[in-house]
């Protein structure tokens, strides 16, 4: 069970970080007018309804402390990322595209510990795995 929602982890993760990705991208047509800055709107309400879905899955599934930790983090970036927004100070606001770096890293890890998790044949991490020996 713990190892299916690993994978199931693994790959929104991998999802989510291609999303972001492309988020970027939403951004810049909003920005420089190519169309409206809605679709960046909506994706980035489905990431952060991503985020929520892996810390779920990353505490049901044991899923060991790193990816449970990132799992977190992610959900209080994401959080951050609209708050930065919702302020309407733009000095605050400017923030945004910096947090973005922050949510593009801790996804990254998220997608590489669910590598290394998929592929130790664990539902932990290989970094977990070393460190509590017999789990
Ligand atoms: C992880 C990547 C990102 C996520 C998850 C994200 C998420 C969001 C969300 C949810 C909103 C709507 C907030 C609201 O309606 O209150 C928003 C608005 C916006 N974002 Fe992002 N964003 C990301 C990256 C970026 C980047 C890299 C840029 C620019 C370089 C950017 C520029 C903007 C702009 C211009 C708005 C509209 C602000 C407004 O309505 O006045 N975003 N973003």
């Amino acid at each position: 069970m713990n190892l299916t929602i690993s994978r199931a982890h693994a790959w929104l993760a991998l999802v989510a970080m291609a999303a972001i990705v492309l988020q970027f991208f939403l951004a810049g047509i909003g920005i420089f007018g190519a169309a409206s800055i809605q679709a960046h709107r909506i994706t980035g309400y489905c990431i952060t309804l991503a985020a929520v879905l892996l810390l779920v899955f990353a505490l049901i599934g044991q899923l060991g402390r790193p990816r449970i930790m990132f799992s977190a983090i992610l959900v209080a970036l994401l959080v951050v990322q609209i708050a930065l927004i919702e302020s309407k100070q733009p000095w605050i606001e400017a923030l945004h595209p910096l947090n973005a770096l922050a949510i593009l890293g801790v996804t990254a890890q998220l997608a590489m510990r669910g590598r290394g998790a998929a592929r130790s044949g664990s539902s932990t991490d290989s970094v977990t795995a070393r460190a509590v020996p017999g789990e």
